[in-house]
């Protein structure tokens, strides 16, 4: 018997067969299990994908145990540490850090996509001006496709590099726009002469008749959150990206569904959701009452910014962010927001109570970044939105990977049918 296989044996038929195990460079192995249907006549049956591996992928690694993630092979700890959000999008895009020519081609080409077609405009003022700004991003960045006809070939790779390059370009446009559109304010035109997130900042607060600087502490701040942000292998979003790519969509189109499924509470959703439960919880001496609800099975209440489908242990990016609300907070004079302090107590809280001991519930990245985007003067309703715009690179990165593939085909999972057996029409006076 080769070595690299598993055996099956159904006990129901006695049938044995022997499927291939695909070696994984970092992690789990993966029994391939393409033959299984054809060979033994049955789906496997796995909801919430808890053990299958939907694809094979070179950008991101992440050890649950250890707390680890790494982009590329590079660790994100190092990263965060010495790189910038546009160094990191050219690694995932390309595979490599660029050389600094690379990286000054590459940071040009972005800047010069980033502005929008004019006639976008319309789209913006076509919403109530309550709308959420996640229910903008998601209908302005599926419209792109219908403005940018020269790069929605995905059989040409050139014409997926250009869309790459105008969807991680065009984001931060299309998210300070939802915003101003939100406050009534005049959309702002990006400013070639500042960085990426330098002229998010510039477009969603500066007004044509004052003069604006972004502050390089929040600059700063915000680059480094867009790096943690920007992939973290087969989440919810990033698959639903994939799948709608399966089928041969335009970009656009995917990366619109993908801002669809991130905008949900238990995925980017939560770092809205963190900041409401903080109010709501609004004083440490309220903190054993809410967890009391977060442990209750009949409460749907949960702990917003805890656990992980992947980690069980300290997310690493929340151990980064954490450190940085720290130096942010306390460079831009809210060091003792109340609000930080009461996360830091219920996490050392939660941290020593035996239900998220025994369940190894940790603080994820989405615990810690509201606090940082409120600081930066981000209101709430934004901050999914900045989380859609760092998480683009890597959904345009996971999706050029898929496309580029051989024998590339459409997504297209089976189902355990538990419903009626066949049953004949009943006519409506006999029901
Ligand atoms: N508060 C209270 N209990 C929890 C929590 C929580 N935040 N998270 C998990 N549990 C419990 C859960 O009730 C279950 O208990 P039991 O074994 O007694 O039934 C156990 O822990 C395992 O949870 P699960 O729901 O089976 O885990 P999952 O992998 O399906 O869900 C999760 C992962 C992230 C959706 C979930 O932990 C959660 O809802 N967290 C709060 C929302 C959140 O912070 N989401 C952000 C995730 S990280 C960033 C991102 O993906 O965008």
């Amino acid at each position: 018997m080769p070595e690299d296989t598993v055996t099956v044996i159904d006990n129901r038929t006695g049938r044995q067969i022997e499927l291939p195990v695909r070696t994984a460079t970092m992690g789990p192995d993966a029994v391939d299990i393409g033959r299984f249907f054809r060979e033994l006549g049955y789906f496997t049956y796995d909801p919430g994908f808890l053990s299958t591996a939907s694809c094979h992928s070179k950008l991101t690694y992440l050890d649950g145990k250890q707390g680890m993630l790494m982009y590329r092979g590079y660790p994100i700890e190092q990263l965060a540490e010495h790189s910038s959000f546009i160094e990191v999008a050219h690694l995932m895009l390309y595979g490599e850090l660029p050389k600094r020519q690379q990286l000054e081609d590459f940071n040009s080409i972005i800047t010069h996509h980033s502005m929008l077609n004019e006639a976008l405009k319309s789209f913006f003022r076509g919403f109530y001006h309550d709308a959420h700004p996640m229910a903008i991003m998601v209908g302005v960045v599926g419209s792109l496709s219908a403005f940018y006809h020269d790069s929605t070939d995905i059989s040409n790779p050139v014409h997926r590099e250009i869309a790459a390059h105008r969807l991680i370009a065009k984001m931060p446009s299309i998210a300070a726009a939802s915003y101003k559109h939100s406050i009534g304010e005049p959309q702002v035109y990006p400013d070639n002469s500042l960085s990426y997130v330098g002229n998010l900042l510039h477009m969603m607060f500066s007004v044509p008749c004052e003069k604006f600087e972004a502050d390089p502490v929040a600059e700063k701040a915000l680059d480094l959150i867009f790096i943690l942000h920007i992939d973290h292998e087969q989440n919810a979003s990033t698959s639903t990206v994939r799948l709608a790519g399966s089928s041969g969509a335009n970009p656009f189109a995917c990366i619109a569904s993908g801002i669809a499924a991130l905008w949900g509470p238990a995925h980017g959703g939560a770092n809205e959701a963190v900041l409401s439960m903080l109010e709501k919880i609004g004083d440490v001496k309220n903190i054993p009452a809410y967890l009391a609800r977060a442990k209750d099975r009949d409460d749907p209440f949960r702990l917003m910014g805890f656990g992980h489908r992947v980690y069980k242990n300290y997310d690493p990016r929340a151990r980064i962010i954490r450190e940085m609300c720290h130096e942010v907070l306390a460079k831009l004079g809210n060091e003792n927001d109340p609000l930080f302090e009461l996360a830091l107590k219920l996490e050392e809280i939660a941290l020593s109570d035996d239900y998220f001991i025994e369940r190894k519930l940790y603080p994820n990245v989405d615990f810690y970044s509201g606090l940082i985007y409120k600081a930066l003067g981000i209101p709430t309703n934004m901050f999914t939105v900045m989380f859609s715009i760092a998480r683009t690179v890597g959904w345009v990165a996971q999706w050029m990977e898929m496309i580029s593939e051989k024998n590339q085909r459409i997504g297209r999972p089976r189902q355990l049918y538990v419903g009626e057996t066949r049953r004949d029409y009943v006519p409506i006076d006999q029901r």
